[in-house]
């Protein structure tokens, strides 16, 4: 799949953002834990929450969504296994493993990969759950965990992963007694799985701040919830609007969330004004001006915004600093964004990114999820087309990015890729490309 954009247009209009992906995957894994059906509504239509619902069905939970409202029957669970190929594709799958030791008393997981933006390990993941009791093994690209009972414990996290937050906290649901989690996380996801687990019966205090305290119960039951809106995703729309120097109005949001966000788009100039549910973003006919970044856990600036931002500053005026301090390697879409103009040294962790006037339409390639979403946001702003590869890495994350910013007055097209050998062979002329869906 390919995205073929032509810039120069400055966007206007309003769009309203879909439910929060990382909201929706942690509370897939932790329904695992209820006994009834789980209704979740305001799911959004990723590849990412597909791929959570095929690991659910192979547990053997019934999962079915309809539009954006998902029911999760987990009645039917039966298996402790998660296959490689599904947590392959998808890293978050591996939260099962904690709330499958709580119901059936062992998991067998693979091992999740590393990824486009690190190795990521998931030792904080491991040393939570044996802390709750849990005997863990490793061996053949496996991870088994057992525990006959979950016993509440003193957790401390030496980073405030989100992850393993978020897996912890919903394990220590059904473990016998009171686990502390310190150094917690304090991501809007997590207090959004905190009061989905709450409302199913859970005892959970203190989410969304550094210490979460969760007193066991002995079940939980299905509940009706409605995920929060997803801030990067609305982040994403906020800066295609200052990139393009246009007007969004960004519908459906959760300010409080953004607040990162808008701090640093006003400081480049980028007007910001917000009521309880809508931002405006306001850049039309702006010089905008380079500020630095330093990617941080929540409440800092999220690393989700780093890539997205960096592209934002490739076409302001000044020099910007962009530090990532919460993946070793988050730089992927550095080389692609100088493919097409972009003046950006990269030092270690810290990206210098000269602003220049005019940024060059090019064949560029994603190689994640954000990062490909940057080079769309790229495409917008530069002089000519872009045709942007790997549209894969973006429908992981994005419900319909393409319409809604045809919607917002970008010239953009889905193209289906032509097949490799196809192509070579079309290489001299114009490849053939058949207009996508
Ligand atoms: C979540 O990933 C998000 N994914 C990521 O969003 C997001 O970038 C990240 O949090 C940080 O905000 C989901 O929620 C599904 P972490 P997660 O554990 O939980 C290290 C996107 O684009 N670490 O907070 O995997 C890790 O290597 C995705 O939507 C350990 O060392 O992130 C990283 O450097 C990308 N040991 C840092 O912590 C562990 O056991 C933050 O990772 C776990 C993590």
């Amino acid at each position: 799949m390919k995205l073929m954009i032509r810039g120069g247009r400055p966007l206007s209009g309003r769009v309203k953002v879909h439910g929060a992906k990382n909201a929706v995957l942690p509370i897939i894994a932790a329904s695992i834990l209820t006994e009834g059906d789980t209704v979740i509504t305001g799911v959004p239509k990723l590849e990412d929450v597909y791929t959570a619902l095929e690991v659910m069905v192979s547990l053997g939970v019934d999962a079915r969504l309809r539009g954006s409202t998902l029911t999760l029957r987990t009645r039917g669970l039966s298996s402790f296994e998660a296959p490689y190929e599904l947590v392959r594709r998808m890293r978050a799958s591996f939260l099962v493993t904690g709330p499958l030791v709580a119901r059936l008393g062992q998991a067998r997981i693979s091992l999740p990969g590393g990824c486009a933006i690190g190795t990521r390990p998931i030792d904080l993941h491991l040393k939570g759950l044996e802390a709750l009791g849990a005997r863990v093994r490793i061996g053949h690209g496996c991870i088994e965990a057992r525990a006959s009972r979950l016993v509440g414990s003193r957790i401390y996290l030496d980073y405030p992963s989100v992850g393993a937050t978020e897996h912890l906290i919903m394990t220590a649901c059904l473990a016998k007694g009171t686990t502390i989690i310190e150094n917690a996380a304090e991501e809007p996801e997590v207090v959004d799985m905190a009061n989905y687990l709450n409302a199913a019966g859970a005892s959970v205090h203190g989410a969304g701040t550094k210490v979460v305290r969760v007193e066991g119960v002995s079940s939980l039951r299905g509940v009706r919830h409605q995920v929060i809106p997803d801030r990067i995703e609305a982040g994403t729309y906020m800066v295609a609007a200052a990139i393009t120097r246009g007007t969004v109005e960004v519908e459906g949001v959760v300010p409080d969330h953004l607040t990162a966000v808008t701090a640093k788009l006003r400081e480049t100039g980028v007007e910001v004004t917000e009521d309880e549910t809508t931002v405006l973003v306001n850049a039309a006919r702006r010089r905008l001006r380079a500020v630095n970044i330093k990617t941080m856990p929540y409440p800092g600036f999220p690393t989700d915004m780093q890539a997205l931002f960096m592209a934002l500053l490739a076409t302001t005026d000044g020099l910007g600093v962009v530090t990532e301090t919460v993946f070793e390697n988050r730089f992927a879409h550095v080389a692609e964004l100088k493919r097409m103009g972009a003046d950006i040294q990269v030092d270690g962790r810290t990206a210098a990114v000269q602003g220049t006037r005019v940024l060059y339409g090019a064949e560029v390639a994603a190689a994640d999820l954000r990062g490909g979403a940057a080079l769309v946001l790229a495409g917008l702003a530069a002089d000519g087309v872009t045709v942007v590869r790997g549209v894969e890495h973006i429908d992981r994350g994005y419900e319909a990015l393409d319409a809604n910013l045809r919607r917002l007055g970008a010239s953009v097209r889905r193209l289906r890729a032509a097949p490799p050998e196809e192509e070579r062979a079309a290489s001299g002329a114009t490849s053939r490309v058949t207009a996508g869906s």
